[in-house]
């Protein structure tokens, strides 16, 4: 089997994973975590970095930290995973859906101004499977209205708007380290910010908001979200090699393109916009209706050849447990859930070889033409 994902662990990750525990620094305390939060948020322009146990534990800390609450108003994509909405409503605020555009798959920009009501706190973007949200339209309506951003780059790392690194235009930007993402921490996050208030406020939040003189005495609910100092050591063996990660990437894209433009009624990612190359966190296939089959189909047909593959997200508005709840009663967002039922991605992680790549090229053409 071609593995969706298989990350690559071969520079300094155990290097200085034995020296965690040669030192016995394996908690959060230990001094990789400082010097992983500085070195990843210098990579990305920001002042602050708080490393936490997930890109969802990143959510829920920024999602705190801004104060958002009861009757408020958090517009986001439907197109998006579970992570980005489960705080949003644990904190009693109301999440209001955008779809997504055809081209990029990300957030429909042009939808977002009609969605704003005077209850709108926030807007969240999320960048999805390798090119970014064009954030100049977001700017300008959120500077215009007075709204906060919500920036989940969790798939993002090393990719740049105009030049600027995604992760640097929320008030507050996240990032995961799942190991399908460009590094990883095996698992892990990261906030990122400049404002000092949020910066003190999602490290009082990650550390179950202790209190310094009286640690017992809390004045507010947090969480243990801390990251350990194995998993900073990890990410920052990692972070050494961004670049050469994002060129592999972007090679994949590529050779993958190459392999696949002749298929009729595929839909490949889009290889540029006039703001950024796309990075090819994954690789993702749509399908148009005229094949005949959908993305279960073509995966079922994939893994018949050994051929791991994943669906793409489910809409927001489609999830069962969120329907129960009463939300998004009569929403339709079309596109989103075209990109739901036809749309897969191939295997592309960091340690696949330029053979595997001719290999599931192969078996696409052979499962869809
Ligand atoms: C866009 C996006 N946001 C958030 C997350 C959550 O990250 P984690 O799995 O580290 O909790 C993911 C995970 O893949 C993601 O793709």
């Amino acid at each position: 089997m071609i593995p969706v994902n298989e990350p690559l662990l071969d520079g300094n990750e155990k290097k200085y994973l034995l020296e965690c525990i040669e030192t016995g620094w394996i908690s959060s305390e230990g001094p990789f975590i400082k010097e992983f939060e500085k070195k990843f948020a210098d990579s990305v322009e920001r002042k602050y970095g708080i490393a936490v146990t997930s890109g969802t534990a990143a959510l829920d800390a920024a999602v705190e930290s801004l104060g958002i609450g009861d009757d408020d108003e958090v517009i986001m994509p439907s197109f998006t995973i579970i992570s980005c909405i489960g705080q949003i409503i644990r904190a009693g605020a109301k999440p209001v859906l955008v779809d997504s555009d055809p081209v990029t798959w990300n957030m429909d920009v042009t939808k977002i101004e009609e969605k704003i009501t005077s209850k709108t706190k926030a807007i969240m973007v999320v960048h999805v499977y390798g090119l970014p949200v064009d954030m100049d339209a977001v700017l300008d309506i959120t500077e215009r209205y007075g709204l906060k951003i919500i920036e989940d780059a969790a798939q993002m790392h090393g990719q740049t708007y105009h030049g600027k690194p995604c992760g640097s235009f929320g008030d507050i930007s996240t990032f995961s380290f799942y190991p399908n993402k460009h590094i990883t921490t095996g698992e892990g996050g990261m906030v990122v910010t400049n404002v000092d208030e949020l910066s003190e406020d999602c490290r009082s939040l990650r550390n179950l908001c202790f209190q310094p003189g009286k640690r017992f005495v809390h004045e507010r609910l947090g969480w243990n979200l801390r990251m350990t100092n194995l998993q900073a050591a990890l990410g920052l063996a990692q972070l050494e090699r961004l670049e050469e990660f994002v060129q592999r990437k972007r090679h994949m894209g590529c050779r993958y393109n190459e392999l696949l433009s002749g298929l009729t009624n595929v839909q490949l990612p889009l290889a540029k916009t006039d703001y950024a190359d796309n990075i090819y966190w994954v690789y993702g296939l749509l399908l148009n209706d005229e094949l005949g089959i959908d993305a279960e189909e073509a995966m079922q047909r994939l893994a018949d050849k050994a051929i791991g593959a994943r669906p793409f997200f489910c809409p927001m508005h489609m999830q069962p447990v969120l329907r129960r709840m009463g939300l998004f009663e009569g929403e339709s967002y079309p596109v989103a859930e075209r990109l739901y039922r036809q749309g897969f991605y191939i295997p592309s992680g960091m340690a696949l070889t330029d053979c595997q790549i001719e290999e599931v090229a192969a078996a696409v053409w052979d499962v869809l033409q």
